[in-house]
């Protein structure tokens, strides 16, 4: 079967490269003529770990092609991916324009029946809309279907969880277009993976209803954090006592700066905005936003709690990607942070092991270093902003001989409090302290 994903970008190129190590002929294409020159060499143009060997692969193979006509791609596949941005307006609400205005490229070359497929995360009810789109401006006698199967893509995972996912959600509408998605899909069956069939709406609701829970998720065991600090107790061993509760599982549920990234943040706002059209207020949702934004306040109460007046400080920062194994720094944490350290005076160096590129874009007045120990070398105080493996044995010997006083605020929680202190820093976490019990 021929596809195509229109929108090579995180999750166009890794669905494209996926299905095209699935045995499928993929043609990813995408109105970035510097992106689609890149891809044609092989040459991903983001960091996600294994995806630049699968391209590679598939590319040689013949499984995989990278155009900027859309035409070539549309007139020679039964299913079409709509995989383009949906990036938030002003308000919170999804920007659209992008998948609008690709799915009126797409129907301008649609001669035959086709399955067209939103893989974008689009708020509830647009997959319908971007029908009557298409059929709005096709002959009466062609026609198509749509489907919405929303992506659950983890950035610096998104392949692992492409290939295994937990489930898969197809919203369709007739029995044809179920039956092409099923075979689709079928590489899957070999490991049994749930595939949960349901109309358009409900699943594009499974996406949000995804995201804005584990951005509830997270942002409760932050406030829970918060609270183990003011009563002694040990968030870590909470997580430990509330994870084995089968009903609530340990996952997401790692204390921190609050969550960022292309998605939660985005898609929290969206589905907020999807509940005033229709007149729902979400009350937890949208605490769950109010919470995240002030956790990052928090970070920086926290630092001038430690460290006194940051006029005139020297703070080094390790890690500035929104999470580990990715280059990506949309609504990375360490932005806004790093902006309030900077709003007080504070003078920043930095190192990062994948998105200093990305962040030099966006950060300024901030001395990118080449590693850890140059982070160190001067500074008042050593935080740790993103949890890199990279950053989990450092010599403390060394950091401490470098840092200008022995203070570590590590706001992932990746070292031992009691550790850390035997080592003569003084040591500031997320809702953890050193524990005196037997
Ligand atoms: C998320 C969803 O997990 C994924 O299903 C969806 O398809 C896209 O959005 P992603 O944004 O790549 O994936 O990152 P994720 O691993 O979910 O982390 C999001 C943010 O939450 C990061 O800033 C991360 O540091 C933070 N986080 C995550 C925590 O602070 N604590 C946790 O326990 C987990």
């Amino acid at each position: 079967m021929n596809i195509s994903i229109i929108g090579a970008g995180y999750v166009g190129l890794v669905t494209g490269a996926c299905f095209s190590e699935f045995g499928l002929h993929v043609i990813c294409a995408d109105a970035d003529e510097e992106r689609i020159h890149l891809l044609q060499k092989a040459q991903v143009p983001f960091y996600e770990p294994g995806l630049q060997s699968l391209v590679e692969s598939n590319l040689r193979q013949g499984r995989l092609e990278f155009t900027c006509e859309i035409e070539r791609a549309v007139r020679s596949s039964l299913v079409i991916f709509l995989a383009v941005g949906t990036p938030p307006n002003g308000d919170g609400s999804a920007n659209l324009s992008q998948i609008f205005d690709a799915t009126s490229r797409v129907t301008k070359f649609i001669t035959d029946y086709k399955v067209v497929v939103t893989k974008s995360t689009v708020p509830v009810g647009t997959t319908r809309k971007l029908k009557a789109l298409i059929s709005d401006n096709l002959p009466p006698h062609l026609s198509i279907d749509l489907v919405a199967n929303p992506e659950f893509l983890r950035e610096g995972s998104a392949i692992e969880d492409f290939t295994r996912p937990n489930r898969v959600i197809i919203g369709v509408e007739t029995p044809q277009a179920k039956a092409i998605m099923k075979d689709l899909y079928s590489p899957l069956h070999l490991i049994e993976t749930p595939i949960v069939f349901t109309n358009l709406e409900t699943a594009e609701m499974i996406k949000y209803a995804t995201n804005a829970f584990l951005a509830t998720k997270i942002t409760f065991i932050n406030e829970i954090a918060n609270l183990c600090e003011a009563v002694g107790a040990d968030v870590h061993l909470v997580v430990k006592g509330l994870g084995l509760d089968q009903r609530i599982g340990p996952k997401f549920l790692h204390p921190g700066p609050g969550f960022g990234g292309s998605c939660l943040p985005k898609d929290v706002a969206a589905l907020l905005s999807t509940a005033r059209d229709h007149e729902c207020y979400l009350r937890i949702v949208s605490a769950v936003l109010e919470a995240n934004e002030y956790q990052k306040v928090r970070m920086v109460e926290k630092i001038r709690k430690t460290l006194g007046d940051l006029n005139g400080k020297t703070i080094g920062i390790l890690g500035l990607s929104f999470k580990p194994n990715t280059d990506d720094m949309r609504e990375a944490q360490s932005v806004t942070i790093i902006r309030s350290l900077q709003a007080e005076g504070a003078k920043i160096k930095a190192y990062d092991p994948a998105a200093m590129d990305n962040a030099r874009k966006i950060l300024t007045d901030v001395q990118f270093c080449a590693g850890p120990c140059e982070v160190a070398e001067g500074s008042d105080a050593l935080v740790f902003l993103t949890e890199w493996n990279q950053f989990r044995k450092l010599d403390m010997g060394k950091i401490r001989a470098a840092l200008k006083s022995p203070i570590i605020l590590d706001l992932r929680n990746i070292y031992e409090p009691d550790v850390m202190e035997d080592l003569g820093f003084t040591y500031v976490a997320v809702g953890r302290r050193r524990l005196n019990f037997v």
